[in-house]
C-alpha cells in the first residue's frame, strides 16, 4: 500500500518578472484572484487532499506571504468587538496550527527543481505533494485530492498532473511520452518525460502542469542533476530518472480547468472565471460581461 501524503512542498521563491512591476515588491503569490490570493487556492487544494504539513521554499521579498498565514491580532479585534463574525470567519483559512507550516529559503532562483531541493531535509524519507500556486485549478473536486486518491489506489510511485495542450504550445511544458497503450483512462503510463520541447520533437501533446506527487528518491536524484534547459535546475531531469532506472511514473489525467496564473492573460481568464463562479459577484459580473460583448459588438 502506497506511504500516506502528508508533506507539501510549495516552491515560491521565484522572481515573478512576467508581472513587474507589480512584483518589484509583491510576491506573485499574493497577487489577487477575486478575494483570495493565489497561495490560499493552492492550500486550500492542499488541505482538502489531506495534507497537514506545509512546506514553503521562499526567498527575499517574500515576507508578505509569511505575514498572510500569522494572526492578525488587530483586524482579529476590531471584528470581533464589531461583532462582524462573518468577516472573522473568512480570516480562518488563513491561520495555520503551530508547527504545520515551515519555511527555507533558497537564495537563488536556480530553478524548479532546485527549489525543491531545498526542501529535503524538511521532506525526510516520505512521499510529499508539490503544488506550484500559480496554477490555478478549478474543479469540483480539488485537482491534487484527484491525484491522491488515484496515487493510493496505484500504490504508490511518481504522478504528476497533466493534461492536453495544443501542439504549438509544447515548448512551454513539460510533455509526456506516453508508453504503447499506456493512455487508456486518467491514470497514463509514461516513457520518457521531455522538458520543453518544440512542437516538431513534443513525443505527445499531454503537458505536466504543477502538481506532482513525489517519492523521495527524486529529492536524491536532484543532487547530482546539472543545470539543464534555461540555465536552471529542471525538476523534470529529476523525475524523468525515475521513468528510465524504477518505471515509477505516471501521468494523472485531472478532471477540471487550469488556469495559467504566472502569465497576465491566464490570470485574467482566470479572474473572469472565478468572478462568474463566485456567489455574491456571479449576476452582476456576467450582466456586465454581457454588455460589454454586445458594446464591442456593436462597434465593429
Ligand atoms: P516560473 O517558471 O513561473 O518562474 O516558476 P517565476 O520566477 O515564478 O516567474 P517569471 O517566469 O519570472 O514570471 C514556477 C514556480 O516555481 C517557483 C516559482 O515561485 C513558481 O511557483 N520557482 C521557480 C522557485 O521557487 N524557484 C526558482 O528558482 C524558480
Amino acid at each position: 500500500m502506497a506511504r500516506k501524503v502528508r508533506k507539501a512542498v510549495f516552491p515560491v521563491a521565484g522572481l515573478g518578472t512576467r508581472f513587474l512591476p507589480a512584483t518589484k515588491s509583491i510576491p506573485k503569490e499574493i497577487l489577487t484572484l477575486v478575494d483570495r490570493p493565489l497561495i490560499q487556492y493552492a492550500i486550500d487544494e492542499a488541505r482538502e487532499a489531506g495534507i497537514t504539513e506545509f512546506i514553503f521554499v521562499t526567498s527575499r521579498g517574500k515576507s508578505a506571504l509569511e505575514d498572510y498565514f500569522d494572526r492578525a491580532p488587530e483586524i482579529e479585534k476590531a471584528l470581533t468587538d464589531k461583532n462582524k463574525l462573518d468577516l472573522l470567519e473568512r480570516l480562518k483559512p488563513t491561520n495555520m496550527d503551530s508547527g504545520a507550516i515551515a519555511y527555507v529559503r533558497q537564495h537563488e532562483a536556480l530553478g524548479l527543481g532546485h527549489a525543491v531541493w531545498c526542501a529535503r531535509r524538511l521532506i525526510g524519507n516520505e512521499p510529499f505533494a508539490v503544488l506550484l500556486p500559480d496554477d490555478v485549478i478549478q474543479s469540483n473536486v480539488g485537482c491534487l485530492k484527484q491525484m491522491v486518491d488515484a496515487y493510493e489506489e496505484s500504490g504508490g510511485g511518481n504522478m504528476v498532473a497533466a493534461m492536453e495542450v495544443s501542439p504549438d504550445k509544447t515548448s512551454a511544458y513539460g510533455i509526456l511520452d506516453v508508453k504503447d497503450g499506456g493512455d487508456s483512462g486518467n491514470v497514463v503510463n509514461v516513457k520518457g518525460m521531455v522538458e520543453k520541447p518544440a512542437t516538431e520533437d513534443a513525443p505527445s501533446n499531454l503537458a505536466v502542469i504543477g502538481r506532482y506527487i513525489l517519492t523521495p528518491q527524486v529529492l536524491r536524484n536532484l543532487n547530482k542533476i546539472k543545470r539543464g534547459a534555461g540555465g536552471e535546475i529542471q525538476l523534470t531531469d529529476a523525475i524523468a530518472e525515475e521513468i528510465t532506472e524504477n518505471d515509477n511514473v505516471t501521468g494523472f489525467r485531472f478532471a477540471g480547468q487550469r488556469y495559467d496564473c504566472g502569465s497576465k492573460a491566464g490570470f485574467l481568464q482566470a479572474t473572469v472565471a472565478f468572478g462568474l463562479q463566485h456567489p455574491d459577484l456571479r449576476d452582476e459580473f456576467e450582466g456586465y460581461l454581457n454588455e460589454l460583448v454586445a458594446l464591442r459588438h456593436a462597434a465593429q
